[in-house]
């Protein structure tokens, strides 16, 4: 099982959409038993809710479960629990590398699945209330990471 998480801020908005997004390309390519996705956030206000309304109707548009989901803080354990920890912005990343652990993760930032995009991290649609945006990015991303996953993991 390859074990793939993304982090943001809240996690109500940028990493679960990530997430679901993800989890929707895992499913067609019928790799749910090879992959399992998941998101948290570095900040625990908005534990235990589901994703923010703007995610929750980009979703629905997309016809993109987000079934179940509910917010929850990144912690040290997800370190060695996740094989894949991908950053939304450059803030998350300064954030989980300066936990107990974090000096020696590989920690991957989203906009660099991207590297021809110009923008370098993902910006936060709770300020920019962009999700369309935000959702070109991660479609687009999730599309890299997945190619990636399969590259490094053959048997996937
Ligand atoms: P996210 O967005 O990190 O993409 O989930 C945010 C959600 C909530 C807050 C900030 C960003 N907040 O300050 O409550």
């Amino acid at each position: 099982m390859i074990n793939v998480v993304f982090v943001c801020l809240g996690n109500i908005c940028r990493s679960p959409m990530a997430e679901a997004v993800m989890r929707h390309k895992v499913m067609e390519k019928g790799l749910v038993e090879q992959i399992r996705i998941d998101s948290a956030g570095t900040g625990n206000w908005h534990v235990g809710k589901p994703p923010h309304e703007g995610t929750r109707k980009l979703l629905d548009g997309y016809q993109i479960s987000y079934a179940n989901m509910t917010a929850r803080q990144f912690v040290s354990a997800d370190f060695t629990e996740f094989d894949y920890i991908i950053c939304m912005d450059n803030s998350n990343a300064e954030n989980v590398r300066s936990l107990p652990g974090g000096e020696e993760a590989e920690i991957i930032k989203f906009m660099d699945l991207l590297p021809n995009e110009k923008l370098r991290e993902v910006p936060d649609p709770y300020y920019t209330g962009n999700f369309e945006e935000v959702y070109e990015l991660v479609n687009a991303g999730c599309d890299v990471l997945l190619n990636r996953i399969q590259e490094e993991h053959p048997l996937t």
